[in-house]
Parts: C-alpha cells; structure tokens; sequence
C-alpha cells in the first residue's frame, strides 16, 4: 500500500476490525508490530502499528502523545471501543470512558501533533424510525447507551479541530471475535431450531470489506477532511433473521431457524428497528465499490471451508 503517512497507529489492536485490518497489511508485506509500541525504533514508512489496549490506552492522553512522538504517527485509526451494546445498560460509565471520552483523547492529541484521525462509528447512532437509508446529514437520535456513547465520541471528536474522518458502520462479522455470526454458527451446531428476529432490519458489513475501503481511504488521504462523517455497510438490506438463514444454509447446519418479534427476545438495549445506511457518499469520495452482503458472506464462509 502507497500512503503519503508515515507510520500509522491502530488503536484497539485486539479487535474484530482492527485484527482483519492487521491481517491484510500483513498479507501486503507491510510490517505491523503488535506489541511493545512506545519507543520502539526502525520502522519503515507507512508501517503499521497494532496497539493492544494494554499497550495503549485511548483515554490516556499522555501515553497516547508519548506513542504519536516516539513513533513518529502520521495517521491514527481508531478501532478501540466498548462494543458489549447489552452490557452498556449497566455499565454507562465504562461505555462513555471508551466511546466517547477516549476518541476525545485521541483527536485532541492528533490535533495538537497535526495528524489526522479515522475514527469508527455506528449505525446504532439512529433509532430507527426512517423508511429509507440513512445519509450523513439525517439526525442522530440514539436509543441505546452505547449509541449515546458513540455519539458523543463522534461529537468529541468533531469539537476537537482534528483532522481526518469518521465513518458509521453496522453489523459487522468476522471469522475472529464475537459477533452474530459466529454465535449463530455456534448455536446452530448445538440447537435444531432457533428463533432469530425478524423485525429489525439493516445490513452486514464483512469486517475484511471494512478494512480494505479503510486502506483505500488511508491511500486516498483523509487531511483534507476535519471530523467529516461517512456511511460504510455491505451492500443490500436484510433481518437479522435473513442473516441467520444465510449463515445456517451456506454451512448446512442441521438447525432451522424461524422468525421472531423484537419483543420475543429481550434485550437489555433497544436497538432501531431499521439501521440500513445511505453508502452513495463514501463511494464517490473514495471511489469505493461495495460488496453485497450476501456475496461477501459466502465468499468468506467458502475460504473457511
Ligand atoms: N461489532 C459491530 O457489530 C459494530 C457495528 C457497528 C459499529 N461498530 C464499531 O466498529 C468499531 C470496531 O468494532 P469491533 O467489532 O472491531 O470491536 P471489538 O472487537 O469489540 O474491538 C474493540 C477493541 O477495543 C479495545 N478497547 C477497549 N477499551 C479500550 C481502551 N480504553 N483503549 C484501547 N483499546 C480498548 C477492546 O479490548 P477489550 O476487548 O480487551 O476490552 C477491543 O479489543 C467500533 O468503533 C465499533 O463501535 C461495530
């Protein structure tokens, strides 16, 4: 990958996202060092660096300055979050420290060293209400903890000055990590029905599909931006009882799923019932294709055969 940064730090190094991002920059023969990033030496332009949440805090704001100095950062992504959506209800602390005070951090510290940010946001920003996609200009209205907490980010991110973009994704999934559709997979194994819900409607995002409009985007440049929003999901629209149906017959399970209502499955949170993003202005800016969701999930759920 050609990039005009010089090194680039991943925050959240650990995570579903940031570990496909770290597996394909590997995958081009690009160094991504993973542990020990404080002060480490010899690292060649646009080398990548996976930053645990041991390795670095994000709400850390002298460890995050010291990092962007010793490494000699040109770009920051940021894939740290606090990601539990339930577990947000009774944790609305630790979620804000993460989602919204933690992003603060960073983009005041890109801000003061001049160096932009890619900051990743959610579709759980909305409530649900639309009947059409949701564009970058529509208001957020989350309903949820995590939602309110991953506004506030985006707002503190926003208010910091910074350079760089933020970009919304939803339902994201990789073969690593917890997501739904490795807990359907799981289940599926072990139950011979299971009742998904049907009523909530959005789009998959394949993790891998992310990481490479990110690399794009990182290609592209972000400097010319200042906390600019943008909408990545996969292509198309489904339940996430579509979604399990998909998942369960493209590795045939012994399982047959069946639709339920939102209220038949509680959950701690609330989520929108319809969450599907508006792509149109990250495809033209990056000049992005995006996969459909059901084609990047077969591909994927081939590979792993
Ligand atoms: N997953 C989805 O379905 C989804 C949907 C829409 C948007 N998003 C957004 O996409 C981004 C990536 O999500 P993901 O699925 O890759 O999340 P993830 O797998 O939960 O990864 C987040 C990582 O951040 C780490 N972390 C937590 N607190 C930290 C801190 N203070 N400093 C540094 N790192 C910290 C976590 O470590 P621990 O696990 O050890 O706490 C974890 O490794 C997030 O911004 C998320 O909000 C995700």
């Amino acid at each position: 990958m050609k990039s005009d940064y010089k090194n680039i730090l991943v925050t959240g190094g650990r995570g579903q996202l940031a570990s496909e991002l770290e597996r394909i920059v590997k995958s081009q023969g690009l160094y991504a060092q993973s542990s020990g990033i404080c002060g480490e030496k010899g690292l060649r332009e646009s080398d990548f660096i996976f930053a645990g949440k041991s390795d670095l805090d994000i709400c850390d704001a002298k460890a995050v300055g010291t990092c962007i100095e010793k490494n000699d950062i040109g770009l920051i992504i940021n894939c740290a979050a606090y990601t539990a959506v339930d577990k947000a209800e009774e944790e609305p602390e630790a979620a804000r420290r993460i989602n919204a005070t933690g992003p603060g951090v960073l983009a005041r510290q890109t801000a003061r060293y001049g160096i932009p940010l890619i900051h990743i946001s959610t579709d759980y920003v909305f409530d649900g209400k639309n009947c059409r996609p949701y564009t970058e200009e529509d208001p957020a209205h989350p309903v949820s903890v995590y939602g309110k907490t991953k506004l506030a980010g985006e707002k503190a991110v926003i208010r910091s000055g910074c350079k760089g973009v933020i970009i919304r994704t939803a339902w994201l999934y990789s073969l690593h990590g917890k997501n739904f559709m490795n807990t359907i997979t799981r289940i599926a194994k072990e139950k011979k029905t299971l009742g998904v819900v049907a009523d909530q409607t959005g789009t998959p995002t394949n993790a891998a599909d992310l990481a490479k409009a990110i690399l794009k985007i990182t290609e592209a440049g972000v400097s010319g931006y200042a906390g600019e929003i943008f909408h990545y999901s996969g292509e198309g629209i489904c339940s996430w009882y579509d979604f399990a149906r998909k998942i369960i017959r493209l590795q045939n399970l012994p399982c047959e799923p069946y639709p339920i209502r939102t209220g038949e499955y509680p959950a701690a949170a609330p989520r929108p019932f319809y969450s599907v993003l508006d792509k149109d202005k990250i495809k033209k800016a990056f000049s992005l294709e995006i996969p459909h969701w059901e084609d990047s999930l077969e591909n994927l759920l081939k590979e792993n055969k």
